[in-house]
């Protein structure tokens, strides 16, 4: 297990997750803001790359739970993505479609932006989708972050940027702490 919420446990993924993964990325709903959805070998090709992720990162996408069952309902965590030609620290996500509009996301990102500025030294995180995917750019919002740019790629035709950094999360935790 790496990080506890309310409502959530995030654990690194393994092998046997590609079941409870597929309903999720291979749910053409879902993944409309993406070039393609999953089948079976991509999603356990997504999990291989996540498990060499954390050997090598120290972090990856984590399986998202409910903590109550246990029930993998998502992926959430940081990994290094190219955001128009730079390295960078992205914060990611996934939820089941059922699971959506509970707050999930938002709750799962938040313990992954805390533990990314406590556990690295990442000045600044990001997050990045197509500029149509309101889903993606309100959770990022969700969590503080905030509008950085739009580029033309080949993904996703124009790429919207958002990001929180190190001084605005401190400000933000000290002020919801006094
Ligand atoms: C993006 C995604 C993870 C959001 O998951 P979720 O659990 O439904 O999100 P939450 O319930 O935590 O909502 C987070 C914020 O987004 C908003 N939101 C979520 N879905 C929305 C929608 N369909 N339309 C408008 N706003 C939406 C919520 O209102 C909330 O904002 P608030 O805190 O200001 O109220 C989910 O839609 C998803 O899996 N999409 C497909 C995968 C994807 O595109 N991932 C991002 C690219 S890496």
């Amino acid at each position: 297990m790496v990080l506890e919420t309310k409502r959530l446990l995030l654990r690194e993924m393994d092998p046997d997750d590609h079941q409870a993964l597929f309903p999720l990325l291979g749910d053409p709903e879902t993944m409309r803001h993406y070039p393609y959805t999953f089948d079976v070998q991509r999603v356990k090709d997504w999990i291989e790359w996540n498990m060499n992720r954390y050997q090598k990162d120290g972090f990856g996408l984590w399986a998202v739970c409910l903590k109550e069952t246990g029930e993998l309902i998502g992926d959430c965590g940081l990994t290094l993505q190219n955001i128009n030609g730079k390295t960078l620290p992205e914060i990611g996500y996934h939820i089941r479609r059922d699971c959506q509009r509970k707050g999930y996301a938002g709750e799962a990102a938040k313990a992954v932006r805390d533990w990314a500025f406590r556990n690295t030294d990442y000045p600044i995180l990001y997050s990045y989708c197509k500029y149509t995917n309101v889903p993606s750019i309100k959770t990022a919002e969700s969590i503080g972050m905030q509008f950085v740019c739009e580029y033309p790629d080949e993904t996703n035709g124009t790429t919207h940027v958002s990001s929180i950094s190190r001084k605005e999360w401190l400000d933000e935790i000290t002020e919801n702490t006094v």
